[in-house]
């Protein structure tokens, strides 16, 4: 195998955890530093100690149930989370399509989003305008480009993130869950342009509930559960595994 474009050693992510103030506002106030204390020092535990590495061309998948720490690992290797122990490396350029609409703002237009973006994603303000049709009509939403974001659907917002990212000259390209609010169609052009991407050595983190896309484009795929990586390998054995447990 080529070299790990993607390591991550004995990671650990923890959340603050908001406790209920169980004893009442009063009692809050009056055992203040007590309080205090105790609000700073909980922690939620998102991933536990994970290690895995991912290679330069491959696509891998991460499925689980809700809640089990997918987005968490892809938010750890696109940078916008840092582990709380371990150790993450990154070699090469990262185009993130994380949940939806983050990185959007939603007073601008599709098109300011897409200039937005662009921009996020390391293009040059002319580079951006330079693709910004081929990004529109990949998007297919030209009528709704000049309006707030606000006033899209999801997979009116799905389509404008997905069409940003896939107009790009990625390395290694991090998709959450976008394809499952798009329609058939959209999905279909989704999938299409990733094997693109993947013909051309791009590496591809895909996180998916929808086992039938994992299996047909993954080359390995892990399985979170309760924080760890339950069994990672052949996608139809993890796949298989994973529909077991019910
Ligand atoms: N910003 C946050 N603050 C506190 N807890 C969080 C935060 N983000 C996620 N969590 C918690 O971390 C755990 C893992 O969440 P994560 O979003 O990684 O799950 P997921 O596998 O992506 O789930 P889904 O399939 O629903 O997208 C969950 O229990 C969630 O409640
Ligand atoms: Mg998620």
């Amino acid at each position: 195998m080529s070299e790990p474009v993607i390591l991550f050693e004995n990671v650990s992510k923890y959340y603050p955890l908001y406790h209920p103030m169980t004893g009442g506002v009063k009692n809050f106030l009056f055992n203040l530093p007590r309080a205090v204390h105790l609000i700073k020092n909980s922690k939620f535990e998102a991933v536990r100690n994970i290690s895995f590495e991912v290679y330069r061309g491959e696509t891998y998948g991460i499925i689980g149930r809700n809640g089990s720490g997918k987005s968490t690992t892809l938010g750890l290797m696109a940078g916008v989370l840092k582990p709380s122990k371990g150790k993450v490396v990154i070699n090469g350029r990262i185009s993130p399509l994380l949940e939806l609409g983050g990185g959007f703002h939603p007073e601008l237009t599709g098109r300011e989003n897409i200039l937005l973006n662009g921009v996020l994603l390391g293009l040059t303000r002319a580079e951006v305008f330079a693709k910004m049709d081929e990004i529109i009509d990949f998007s297919e939403i030209r009528d709704f480009i000049d309006q707030p974001i606000r006033v899209y659907s999801s997979g009116m917002l799905a389509r404008l993130g997905f069409s940003v990212v896939a107009s790009l000259d990625p390395e290694i390209l991090l998709i959450d869950e976008i394809l499952a609010v798009g329609d058939i169609n959209f999905q279909k052009k989704c999938l299409e342009r990733m094997m693109a991407f993947k013909k051309r050595g791009v590496t591809i983190v895909f996180v998916s509930h929808s086992m039938e896309d994992i299996i047909r484009i993954c080359d390995r795929v892990a399985w979170i559960e309760d924080r760890r990586i339950k069994k990672e390998g052949q996608p139809l054995e993890v796949v298989e595994a994973y529909l077991q447990t019910g």
